[in-house]
């Protein structure tokens, strides 16, 4: 056994993937600037309080998931369990407000939830997120749901369901958590332990508990949809009608309700059924209170996250065979000197170039040579130095030549 390990829920991205991870972020990161998002980066901590208030005191992510630390005994802070509130907090502190609007941001973050892990769910992951910010219009939301419909086409996933939904607004909220209240408090005896204290606080989210027992007890509740006001019931249908102009598929489910606090009227989920338990891919809503709830002037938002583990675990992309232009393979201590320099002239002509570090034998570096998949390789002998030359072994079609050591670039003219 090793002394140490990674830590429980995080992984190393082994040379072998980092060239698909690169692929993949450049290829979210293209996505995004099409539709007019431009990257943000927040710090990895933030202050606590940015989430109690942001995400909310009684969820999940706030009551049992965060890795807060105290820094010098006194100042709270916390890894970023989600990206939203501290992209609104940089929004409200950088006077982002008196910007054109909307301002239309992207991220590509590692995120930090201390969850029980399994296939899917880690404890450090990476969300690519959108957050489109200053719009109060459904076409926003419709926007944003493209944005996240437009990945996984780019990435070729017809495995994904889109399913929608409206979780109101404050006003409206209010009558129908009384209604659902008196619907929960007939079977309050039978709720799980995590129910009977969501009751209080945001009794809809009992509708998105995964116990059993408590999914069968709101089978027959009422759902929000149903309880809208005017104005959510008028949002929720323009948004349908831009989503069907732009021919985006989606189901209405009344039970998505969201596990963050700061959601109104929209929200969304992008899921699968090819990840066991963890079935949703990308995820949002509208949070037209976050920016307030921070100190900050109105400032209504939607956006989403895409957890990019998720993606590549449904997107099998595999990754590019290793790839070398040239090794150069000294075997004389005066040759390895010559070797370092032509590896550096190589390289300033753009080549990926590789020499030895090893004080190998030529056998053993054409072996190495083959291994990092190298097109060419230059050997550098006494001999060779003699005649200021290097001989040139394609390692493709087995082809050898000479070439002047002065001639380097000539490798590629042949
Ligand atoms: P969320 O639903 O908590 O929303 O997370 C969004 C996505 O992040 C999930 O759908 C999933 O793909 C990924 N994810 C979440 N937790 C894990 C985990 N433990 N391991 C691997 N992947 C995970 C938010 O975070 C909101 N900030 C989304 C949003 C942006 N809403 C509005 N704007």
């Amino acid at each position: 056994m090793p002394n140490f390990t990674a830590p429980k829920g995080t992984n190393d991205i082994l040379p072998s993937q980092t060239p698909i991870w690169r692929q993949t972020e450049e290829k979210l990161a293209a996505i995004a600037a099409s539709f007019g998002y431009e990257e943000i980066r927040t710090p990895m901590f933030e202050d606590t309080n940015l989430f109690a208030r942001g995400v909310g005191e009684s969820t999940d992510i706030v009551t049992k998931e965060m890795y807060t630390f105290l820094h010098r005994g006194k100042e709270s802070l916390t890894l970023r369990p989600e990206g939203t509130a501290p992209v609104i907090r940089s929004y409200i502190e950088n006077g982002m407000h008196s910007d054109a609007q909307p301002v239309k941001l992207y991220y590509l973050n590692p995120t930090f939830r201390a969850e029980n892990p399994q296939k899917g769910r880690y404890r450090q992951f990476h969300q690519f997120g959108a957050e489109g910010i200053g719009s109060y219009d459904p076409s926003m939301d419709a926007e944003i749901i493209m944005l996240g419909k437009a990945v996984f086409d780019a990435f070729k996933i017809d495995s994904v369901t889109l399913y929608i939904n409206s979780v109101g607004c404050p006003k409206c909220r209010e009558s129908y958590y009384d209604t659902l209240r008196a619907f929960l408090s007939q079977h309050i005896g039978d709720l799980c332990e995590d129910c009977k204290s969501r009751l209080g606080k945001n009794p809809m989210r009992v509708l998105d508990c995964k116990n059993e027992n408590c999914q069968k007890l709101t089978q027959n509740a009422p759902v929000m949809l149903d309880y809208l006001c005017s104005e959510c019931e008028s949002h929720f249908e323009k948004l349908a009608e831009y989503l069907a102009a732009s021919s985006v598929e989606y189901t209405v489910d009344p039970k998505i309700v969201r596990g963050l606090d700061y959601y109104t009227k929209t929200a969304f989920e992008f899921k699968t059924d090819k990840l066991g338990s963890q079935s949703a891919v990308c995820a949002g809503g509208r949070y037209d209170g976050l920016s307030e709830s921070l100190g900050g002037p109105p400032a209504p938002g939607i956006g989403f996250g895409l957890g990019i583990e998720r993606l590549l675990l449904l997107a099998d992309l595999s990754a590019n065979e290793r790839y070398t232009d040239i090794y150069f393979a000294p075997t004389t201590d005066e040759a390895r000197l010559v070797s370092f320099k032509l590896a550096a002239k190589a390289r300033s002509l753009g080549k990926t170039v590789q020499t030895d570090t090893m004080q190998r034998s030529l056998k053993a570096q054409m072996k190495f040579a083959d291994k990092i998949g190298s097109v060419y390789v230059a050997i550098l002998t006494e001999e060779t130095l003699k005649a200021n030359s290097m001989t040139i072994r394609n390692m493709l079609t087995k082809e050898q030549f000479d070439i002047a050591i002065v001639d380097l670039e000539k490798i590629w003219e042949k």
